[in-house]
């Protein structure tokens, strides 16, 4: 099941904290990946400064509290950070944008929006680079899946009489131009692989799928354990992120086959 507010105000979109779809279960998920990541790097974080980005209203800085660090928890959103003094008196609370300059005076850096959006290569990369040199940005790796699987359903959904419809979608479903939603039970002869992107050394090199009809690159819904939620990469992706700026235009999408009718026939 997919929700939708149809108003638009308060509800929905990744810019929710509380009130969205899935939200239990993305602030469970990025709570124990966290502490998992500090535990199995055996981070020492008594008596450190600790700052969460994007975190809403601080369920994950107040979780973090148990290593015995002060933690900050900061949010671009004053209604938010309003409710968290509420919630979780024991953090401190901020607001502040996580497009804004560094702050200094922290330890550790936790990009809650590795979890919120992990897709949003540009931005975490960005927060990545920025903080360097002013504190050790966690976490230091964010995991996605690669699935690969034949879809009958998939398939009868969008291809038609008209190859040369068929074509243009094909296309599009072929480079990471697509993002999808997807129930488990369209899914035929899944199969599904991790792959870590290392922030600190970041690139992304997936191979083209020649065993199946589709292959998608993302993460199962925060929520709906069901479904899944990725960029169709049936002939591969490559992103080398070295000139990356966060606030560069998003690079264009390669679609070789359809052309626009020349403007003289
Ligand atoms: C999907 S929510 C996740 C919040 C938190 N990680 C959690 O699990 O509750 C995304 C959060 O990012 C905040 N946000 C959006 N844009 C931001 C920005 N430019 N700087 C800081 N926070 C921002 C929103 O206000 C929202 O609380």
């Amino acid at each position: 099941m997919l929700l939708e507010c149809l108003n638009r105000e308060g509800l929905g979109g990744w810019t929710d904290s509380t009130f969205n779809q899935g939200v239990t279960s993305r602030k469970k998920t990025q709570t124990s990946d966290i502490r998992q990541e500090i535990e199995s790097k055996q981070l020492d974080l008594k008596g450190k400064k600790v700052l969460c980005l994007a975190g809403g209203v601080g369920r994950c800085a107040n979780a973090l509290r148990q290593f015995g660090c002060e933690v900050t928890n900061s949010d671009i959103n004053k209604q938010y950070v309003k409710m968290g003094k509420r919630l979780y008196p024991e953090v401190k609370h901020i607001q502040y944008d996580i497009l804004g300059d560094p702050l200094s005076g922290y330890d550790y850096v936790v990009n809650e929006n590795c979890w919120g959006n992990p897709m949003s290569w540009k931005m975490n990369l960005g927060i990545c680079r920025k903080w360097k040199d002013y504190a050790t940005l966690l976490p230091t790796t964010i995991t996605l899946k690669i699935w690969k699987f034949n879809s009958k359903q998939l398939s009868d959904w969008y291809k038609q009489e008209e190859e040369v419809g068929t074509q243009h979608i094909e296309d599009y479903l072929s480079h990471g131009a697509i993002l999808g939603h997807i129930p488990k039970f369209w899914l035929q002869d899944l199969e599904e692989k991790d792959y870590v992107i290392d922030l600190t050394n970041p690139f992304i090199k997936i191979p083209e799928c020649t065993t199946h009809d589709y292959q998608v690159f993302g993460r199962w819904m925060y929520g709906l354990p069901d479904w899944l939620m990725g960029l169709f990469v049936n002939k591969g992706y490559k992103e080398k992120f070295s000139n990356y700026n966060i606030f560069s235009k998003k690079p264009a999408r390669k679609n070789t086959r359809w052309k626009l009718p020349n403007k003289e026939n």
